[in-house]
């Protein structure tokens, strides 16, 4: 195990490290319209979703956005994204799917100012926080939504306490993150003793391949132009380029993708 892997796997430092990555990934990206901040998703025939031309060139991070939400009717409901990220995805979602209210909520401060000045979209709005400790009252929503991010979280356990417990009874969390191997153990408990039931769940590991496949071009573009050259390694796993350490895994199967649906009872 390398050094940053041993510091990673010290909930509070892997934290700390999210804290400081993102906005200062926020900020290097700045004036490049980059939206989305995920692995992508593609099927095999493509999955061909009617886009307008604005989103055409995040079509396949939409993808992964439109393969976790759709699991339900989100039609009239209040819908919490725990961290939304660049937005791009809550912007999607509330014009597509037409939720009464859509939060997105994210740590990254920078990133939610971000979203803030970016999507302004009818019933959409976003505030900074902690997937912790969400602020929101018990039982006050009809689905949490979380795409690609309970890896960052210092406790996953607690995270899906308070997705429970912001729940309405027969709400839903709708759900996408992969684990390495070593990381298997822990997520597979954590989800059967969490206080949610299981309505479906699918290992979508050849589709985020192809998706990582799709955006390829574009990220290496951005690594090249907007990272240190000693970050480039690291960005390109961020980003999950061909050839990196992240790809490899995920098609050697070290490292898992998979998507939920959950119920609360
Ligand atoms: C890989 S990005 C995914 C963003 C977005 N869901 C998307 O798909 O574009 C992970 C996100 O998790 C956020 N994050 C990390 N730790 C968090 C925490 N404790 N609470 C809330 N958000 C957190 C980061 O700031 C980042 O925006």
């Amino acid at each position: 195990m390398s050094l940053l892997e041993r510091l990673f796997s010290i909930p509070p430092v892997r934290k700390a490290i999210w804290r400081l990555w993102y906005p200062f990934l926020t900020r290097r990206l700045r004036g490049e319209e980059v939206l989305f901040l995920n692995y992508a998703f593609e099927t095999d025939p493509p999955v061909g979703l009617q886009l307008d031309l604005e989103d055409e060139p995040n079509r396949a991070c939409i993808q992964l956005y439109h393969h976790v939400a759709t699991q339900i009717d989100l039609r009239g409901k209040d819908v919490l994204e725990v961290s939304c990220g660049h937005g791009g995805g809550a912007s999607w979602l509330t014009r597509r799917l037409r939720p009464a209210s859509y939060t997105g909520l994210d740590l990254n401060p920078t990133g939610i100012a971000f979203c803030q000045q970016r999507h302004r979209v009818p019933g959409l709005t976003f505030v900074q926080g902690d997937a912790q400790q969400v602020p929101f009252p018990d039982n006050s929503l009809d689905a949490v939504i979380n795409v690609e991010a309970s890896h960052c979280y210092p406790n996953f356990s607690g995270f899906l306490a308070e997705v429970a417990r912001v729940l309405k009874s027969g709400g839903h969390f709708l759900y996408a993150d992969f684990r390495f191997r070593d990381g298997l153990d822990e997520w597979e408990t954590a989800i059967a003793s969490a206080p949610l039931q299981i309505v479906q769940t699918r290992d979508i590991r050849d589709e985020v391949l192809r998706g990582m496949e799709c955006n390829a071009t574009r990220s290496e573009a951005l690594i090249c132009q907007r990272l240190p050259k000693f970050l480039h390694a690291l960005g390109r796993d961020f980003a999950g380029l061909p050839g990196s350490r992240v790809y490899e895994a995920l098609k050697a199967r070290e490292l898992s993708y998979h998507s939920w649906c959950f119920r609360k009872g």
